[in-house]
């Protein structure tokens, strides 16, 4: 059985002080939701803040990019070594932000991935169409080219330790969500490519939706047979809120 994760992307929002208050709530409420498992994803200045305040809980966290090279002269970068010391456990490659705005390849991220996984982090990898790849029924065609990338330079092996999410491009911070129905078909079609590939891994790999989840819908979400969780941006930077969605995802509660 696959356990249900919900994980936040605070995006490039909030302060020290917010990160704080934000990981003190989510901690405290934790035994609310025994079963589910609960990442966050803060910007890196505030990674360490992060490992000084979840280590030794079950909260776990990650970070929102990083650099392919393992060390060097790339002013600015952060690698994955030095996400493992700051404690993460997962690291985001591919969001579609990180595609569209700082124009991330299929071929950029596959590296992304290898590096991360190299490192010892899971990568958690997006993917998802845009509103006129989905009116022109391509949005099979386009989540496979991008997980194709990834697969042709690492192997299916790799996934093992690893994580996808799904996350329609037209869906992010929009208000509109795909409905259960549209977000299970997209699950389902990569559960079983992956299946097809690696029956275990196939089987066991968490497949998380994003895109405007709100407490409100993310129980229908995480009813779907192949959604495995979300991963929640605009939702996860009040406590409130992203707790709500704990909440919903738990089966105990
Ligand atoms: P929203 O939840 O704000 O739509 O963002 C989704 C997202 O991009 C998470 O990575």
């Amino acid at each position: 059985m696959r356990r249900i994760m919900v994980a936040g992307n605070w995006k490039m929002h909030g302060t020290a002080e917010m990160a704080r208050s934000l990981a003190g709530d989510v901690l405290a409420a934790l035994p609310e939701f025994p079963d589910v498992d609960v990442a966050v994803f803060p910007p890196a200045p505030y990674l360490a803040l992060l490992q000084s305040l979840a280590e030794g809980s079950r909260l776990e966290w990650g970070a929102q990019t990083l650099n392919p090279n393992a060390e060097g002269a790339y002013t600015g970068e952060v690698s994955g070594v030095m996400l493992r010391d700051l404690g993460c456990r997962y690291v985001l490659v591919g969001h579609s932000e990180r595609r569209s705005l700082f124009g991330e390849s299929d071929t950029d991220v596959a590296e992304r991935f290898d590096a991360a996984s190299t490192a010892g982090l899971e990568p958690v990898l997006c993917v998802g169409e845009t509103r006129e790849e989905r009116e022109a029924g391509r949005t099979e065609e386009v989540v496979e080219r991008q997980v194709d990338a990834v697969l042709e330079r690492c192997g299916i092996g790799r996934f093992e330790q690893a994580v996808l999410a799904y996350e329609p491009v037209w869906a992010i911070g929009t208000g509109l969500t795909a409905t259960p129905e549209e977000a299970q078909a997209v699950h389902a079609f990569l559960r079983s490519k992956m299946a097809r590939l690696d029956g275990t891994i196939g089987g066991q790999i968490r497949i998380l939706y994003g895109g405007s989840v709100k407490a409100s819908n993310a129980a229908d979400l995480f009813a779907q047979e192949d959604i495995d969780g979300g991963l929640v941006g605009g939702a996860s930077l009040k406590a409130h809120d992203f707790i709500g969605i704990c909440r919903g995802a738990s089966r105990d509660g």
